[in-house]
């Protein structure tokens, strides 16, 4: 009968038939589906594994830090950090369309990567974390289409590779159990889904720096009430937004003319489909007031009671 200890010996066993001594890549996203699929190849082949995390400059705040604390500082991976930030905000400057603003980060991290494998000797195989929900999704799903993702099939097909995915067969809640069973942490077990663009399309319109800083402190505060109130794991997903807007406050004596922030939050099944969450008012409030008074240039907050549809989950 299957149990996740006898799963993972058999994929330990077939992953080392397969690989042999050859070298193996794997782009970790610090997702839970890369996390977890590098965890088991790694389990499998030791160093034979490297993981080359590129990092954007859209990761939400913190997050950097926690994946390379993970896998470089407790399983010991061989781990690449590409400090990517100033060639992607070079690339996107002045870029406000989203699509666009998609297209631009998705192409950029394919050149990243595909320079870091270049460097690497010997390399035959790549992870990816396919889910068995990915392969029937994208088969015949139009909807995806709505947006541009790129989760499937993302990385360069000229590459000359032969994809090793372990969790083809798997559905999230199992990947999850798989990869508390590995030693992951539960911050990157029960992390929430993060698109690829990251930040890049939380900051409406052209993306600058302090407008990107904006939404990291926000999203962090967010997070943070949102962990304290022991929500973390029913809603879905919790972000905040920038729209590209300033509106009149009052502080102090002051008049304000200023940003203002957005939250979004929303449960769901598989991201399709979505209801915004019912969080309590007086956590509402603590965020609220939080967001106003740490961080800089916002002075005011509202929050997104739209469900999908008509709205998508993201802002653009
Ligand atoms: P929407 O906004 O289309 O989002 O309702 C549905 C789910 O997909 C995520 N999302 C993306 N994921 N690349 C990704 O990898 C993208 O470009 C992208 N756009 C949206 C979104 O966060 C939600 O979970």
């Amino acid at each position: 009968d299957w149990t996740m200890e006898h799963f993972i010996d058999e994929k330990v066993e077939e992953i080392r038939q397969s690989v042999g001594n050859q070298n193996v890549l794997c782009a970790l996203s610090g997702g839970v589906d890369s996390s977890v699929a590098a965890a088991l190849v790694h389990r499998a082949i030791g160093d034979q594994l490297t993981c080359v995390f590129v990092d954007h400059g859209l990761l939400r705040k913190g997050e950097a830090d926690s994946v390379t604390r993970t896998f470089r500082d407790n399983f010991h991976m061989n781990f690449i950090k590409v400090d990517a930030e100033e060639r992607f905000l070079g690339k996107l400057k002045g870029v406000d369309d989203p699509e666009k603003k998609r297209k631009i980060i998705g192409n950029e991290f394919i050149y990243v990567f595909e320079e870091e494998a270049s460097k690497l000797k010997d390399i035959s195989y790549l992870v990816q974390g396919t889910l068995y929900t990915d392969i029937v999704e994208s088969g015949t799903d139009s909807a995806q289409t709505i947006k541009s993702h790129h989760n499937v099939g993302g990385l360069p097909e000229k590459m000359n590779f032969d994809l090793i995915e372990p969790l083809n067969t798997l559905f999230k809640d199992e990947v999850r159990r798989l990869g508390t069973e590995l030693g992951l942490p539960d911050e990157i077990v029960h992390r929430q889904p993060f698109p690829g663009p990251g930040l890049g399309i939380r900051v409406l319109g052209a993306i600058t720096e302090e407008k990107l800083e904006i939404v990291r402190e926000s999203d962090a505060v967010l997070r943070d009430e949102i962990a304290k109130a022991g929500l973390d794991r029913d809603i879905w997903q919790y972000f905040t937004v920038l729209p590209d807007i300033r509106s009149v406050g009052v502080m102090g004596d002051a008049r304000t003319y200023d940003h203002c922030i957005a939250i979004r939050a929303v449960t769901s099944i598989d991201g399709m489909t979505s209801d915004w969450a019912r969080i309590p008012w007086d956590v509402l409030e603590k965020i609220s007031t939080r967001i106003v008074n740490e961080v800089a240039h916002i002075n005011r907050v509202v929050y997104d009671i739209t469900s999908k549809p008509p709205a998508t989950i993201e802002w653009e």
